[in-house]
């Protein structure tokens, strides 16, 4: 399976700078063997995309899109909508808007199937606590949440649904987690796609590894079974930092 390596900009750069941002990127060179995708914020799609032209690499995703289509919901932004952006993929779950905006693993669900829907892959969020992991709940935790997100998911079609594995305690944090202990978290998670799905779909769904990667440690996730990629936060911000990060996790 090929590798994917996904930059969050989280809440970073407006339009102005988001255009200088994917034309500084545009000329890194980049493995050929791997897909790079940019999560931006909404506001800055429409001049991402300007920027990118007809461009498929990077692939535009955003970072958070609503279960309806329209209607009375103030502040949100639809599946369709990304759709004119040509959004490819689209975050969901991620640990700071369950954080701060309250986002419950029905909400999750429930965007993930409306950007299924529209034809747009849902990148599902999914990871442990500090305090989660000191009690030993790790696992529990990631069943429940891979779980629910996936109860009305399919696996197949054009739309087909990734997932990060964040825990949250690497996050920014300059403690990521060692990629075994993230494999073995992969491991669990794909033994529920599994049952849920059939065996067929064990090894068919990319799962990414989140939390303080960089060019530094990005090739020993990438390089590790069952690790299918990175999602980036702090390390993405820069765009030449960002390509020689692409470069580090797949060396020629
Ligand atoms: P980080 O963020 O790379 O800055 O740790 C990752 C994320 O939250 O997606």
């Amino acid at each position: 399976m090929r590798k994917l390596i996904i930059a969050n900009w989280k809440m970073h750069y407006g339009p102005v700078k988001a255009g200088g941002w994917v034309r500084a990127f545009r000329r890194e060179r980049l493995p050929k063997d791997l897909d790079v995708s940019i999560a931006v914020p909404d506001v800055s799609l429409a001049a991402a995309r300007a920027s990118l032209g007809r461009a498929t690499i990077p692939a535009l995703a955003a970072q958070d899109a609503f279960w309806e289509a329209e209607g009375a919901f103030t502040g949100e932004t639809s599946p369709t909508m990304l759709n004119e952006f040509g959004v490819v993929m689209c975050l969901v779950g991620h640990s700071e808007r369950r954080k701060y905006l309250g986002e419950t693993d029905e909400m999750v669900a429930k965007k993930a199937v409306a950007l299924q829907r529209a034809g747009i892959s849902p990148v599902i969020c999914v990871g442990e606590t500090d305090a989660d992991k000191k009690r030993g709940a790790t696992m529990k935790v990631i069943r429940v949440q891979v779980s629910s997100a996936i109860s009305n998911l399919k696996p197949d079609g054009h739309a087909q649904p990734l997932f990060a594995y964040e825990p949250v305690w690497a996050i920014g944090s300059g403690k990521p987690c060692r990629p075994d202990d993230a494999r073995d978290v992969h491991t669990a998670m794909r033994e529920i796609f599994a049952k849920k799905w059939g065996p067929k779909w064990t090894h068919e769904i990319r799962i990414l590894y989140g939390g303080s990667v960089d060019a530094r440690n990005i090739a020993e996730y990438v390089s590790t079974t069952g690790i299918d990629g990175a999602l980036v936060g702090g390390a993405s911000l820069d765009p030449r930092g960002f390509g020689l990060l692409c470069r580090a996790a797949l060396p020629a």
